[in-house]
């Protein structure tokens, strides 16, 4: 059957760069990368340089958050909201990233609520789960990954809706910013998990719609090799898309790979 589910590939910046730093990086990034269209190009800076990045972008990406509060607004100190995220024309949410889980005390729960608030805000959300390394040492990762994916979309109220909305990425925690990689087979192996879970969560049809991202220590020089897995929808890039000729060239990557698959 043939997969007809976007190639996404997304830069994560995490807490690096300044509103300075994005028109030099994206000039960089537009002349690098390969202008066909074929691949969903994501950016996911931090908050404040979200409205530099969608202007600088004027198109050639989509833009979103890398966090945001369930509420519409609040007695929040410090906390950013889907309303705050929306006007300024970004356009996605980046769900339980797995530093936010282990530094900032997120949860499934609290994870269920962003995916919901995001949606509910005309946001597309994307909801990272993962295992660290004892998970899967103890051979629990499949588990693990199963439960976090249960608790965070287990009660989407319209099963119809949020697969066009949303998107999944699967980050080991032991390979993220390690320079350490699932193996190809063994991100296939979690990436068809997590599709059977998204069939029994949101249905079939939606599901077989959903992208699943890989992330980890995803670099030029090994993105051809996991994207060219059945099941490997796209990239999430933290590291190696702080350069924008490396990040172009992982875009290339994810091109050629929706061009062979479609
Ligand atoms: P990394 O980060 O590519 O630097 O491992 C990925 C991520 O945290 O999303």
């Amino acid at each position: 059957m043939t997969n007809r589910r976007p190639m996404v590939v997304a830069a994560n910046w995490k807490m690096y760069k300044t509103v300075r730093d994005v028109e030099p990086y994206v000039a960089s990034f537009r002349r690098a990368v390969p202008r066909d269209g074929v691949v969903r190009i994501v950016f996911f800076p931090a908050a404040p340089l979200l409205g530099a990045v969608v202007r600088a972008v004027d198109g050639l990406a989509e833009v979103g958050a890398q966090n945001s509060h369930w509420e519409q607004e609040g007695a929040f100190t410090g906390e950013v909201s889907v309303p705050m995220i929306a006007a300024l024309g970004a356009r996605l949410v980046l769900v339980g990233h797995s530093e936010r889980r282990q530094m900032f005390g997120e949860t499934d729960a609290t994870c269920a609520k962003k995916v919901r608030a995001a949606l509910d805000g005309g946001l597309t959300a994307m909801l990272c789960v993962g295992e660290t390394l004892e998970e899967r040492n103890a051979g629990h990762h499949r588990a693990v990954v199963i439960r976090q994916l249960t608790r965070s979309l287990g009660d989407l109220p319209a099963r119809d809706d949020p697969p066009g909305r949303l998107l999944i990425a699967y980050e080991p925690v032991w390979a993220i910013g390690t320079g350490r990689t699932a193996s190809p087979a063994d991100a296939q192996d979690m990436h068809a998990i997590i599709r059977e879970a998204l069939a029994t969560l949101l249905g079939a049809g939606a599901s077989g719609r959903v992208p699943v991202l890989y992330g980890g220590s995803v670099k030029a020089g090994n993105a051809a090799e996991l994207l060219s897995q059945p099941d490997v929808d796209g990239a999430l890039v933290g590291g190696a898309s702080l350069a924008p000729e490396e990040f172009a060239a992982i875009v290339a990557a994810g091109a050629e790979r929706a061009a062979r698959r479609s």
